[in-house]
């Protein structure tokens, strides 16, 4: 156990691709003065050098050293790859994509780790992700796994691609939708899936509000104390 995991607390939320990790993790993170991961943004950030570097995106030690060498800044909503503001390139679904298929490589998952600790900061940490409960932040006090179900999810991704310009199909985004999932859950290393200890929160019914409203009750419920 390192001093910070003592110290500074974590509240892991992991979650399949647009449960409303983003935004819950933001608003809790805003509601309790603290910082905020987004880990897949390292993992579309990568997928991106992959793509603007022109790396064979099978080569998993090629890929693994484009994320070692990753140089990112986190600007409030500006996310800054080698100085220039790519927040809204890497929301892209082929960046989500290619994300998703080189999140499985080993080397990549160990080049990103210490990069995800460091976020591990003072006053504590809201970190978003698919393993943050499990691999990157396990002794997290308090682990949150946000799901709902895939037509909410779709829905709710095709809103926030057309209100960012990009077309989207509904019946497109199911399909990647799904096959992103079962790729998430079913590959090897570091798949997603609830941490032991995790509460289990389904937005499908919830509005953002009531989201938040459920994860900091839980955070109030943990009573933490820094040893
Ligand atoms: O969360 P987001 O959709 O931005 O993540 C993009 C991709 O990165 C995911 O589909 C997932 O495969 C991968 N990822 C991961 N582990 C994380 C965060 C994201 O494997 N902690």
């Amino acid at each position: 156990m390192t001093v910070a995991s003592l110290q500074v607390p974590v509240i892991a939320i992991d979650g399949p691709t647009a449960s409303g990790k983003g935004t819950v993790a933001h608003r809790v993170a805003q509601a309790l003065g603290w910082e905020v991961l987004d880990s897949g943004a390292l993992y579309r950030l990568t997928a991106l050098a992959v793509q603007q570097q022109g790396i064979d995106p099978n080569d998993e030690n090629a890929v693994a050293q484009a994320a070692y060498g990753l140089d990112v800044k986190f600007q409030g909503e500006r996310v800054l790859l080698s100085g220039v503001d790519v927040a809204d390139q890497i929301r892209h679904e082929s960046v989500g994509n290619l994300a998703s298929k080189i999140a499985a490589y080993v080397p990549l998952r160990l080049a990103l780790l210490e990069r995800q600790r460091a976020f591990q900061q003072a006053p504590g940490l809201v970190a978003d992700g698919r393993d943050m409960g499990t691999v990157v932040f396990p002794e997290a006090p308090l682990k949150i796994f946000l799901v709902a179900d895939v037509q909410a999810r779709a829905k709710r991704r095709c809103k926030q691609l057309k209100e960012k310009g990009f077309s989207a199909n509904l019946d497109d985004l199911l399909e990647d939708m799904r096959s992103r999932d079962l790729r998430d859950r079913t590959r090897a290393n570091a798949p997603l899936v609830a941490a032991a200890d995790a509460k289990t929160v389904d937005s499908s019914n919830l509005s953002i509000d009531e989201t938040v409203k459920v994860v900091l009750d839980f955070w109030s419920g943990v009573g933490f104390r820094a040893v």
